[in-house]
């Protein structure tokens, strides 16, 4: 069994500033992948990072970080830099490995 938990509803941001999306999670496996999706008023699913149970390291991908704390399971988004085009609903997710 595994739980994502995102309690921000709605948040607004200034352009160019840093916006941090909070997520924690829960699963008894201790190998899995978390991920961030971003879903655009256009409506795709577009993955924006991922996340491995194992990596020493957070995961970034260009202006999207993330803060991954395993033992505290939590799995924040962090935005920097923000635009316009950020405006969209941000889903956390977890998949386990096996
Ligand atoms: C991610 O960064 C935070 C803040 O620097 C740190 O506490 C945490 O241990 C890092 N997580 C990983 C998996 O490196």
């Amino acid at each position: 069994a595994q739980t994502v938990t995102q309690a921000q509803p709605e948040m607004s941001v200034q352009e160019a500033e840093t916006a941090t999306l909070d997520c924690t999670f829960d699963t008894s496996d201790s190998n899995y992948y978390l991920f961030w999706y971003k879903q655009p008023p256009s409506g795709e699913m577009v993955l924006i990072i991922r996340q491995e149970a194992f990596k020493q390291e957070n995961a970034t991908n260009n202006r999207f970080s993330v803060n991954f704390q395993k033992a505290g399971k939590s799995f924040s988004l962090r935005i920097s830099d923000s635009r316009l085009e950020d405006a969209a609903m941000y889903f956390c997710a977890l998949r386990e490995a096996q």
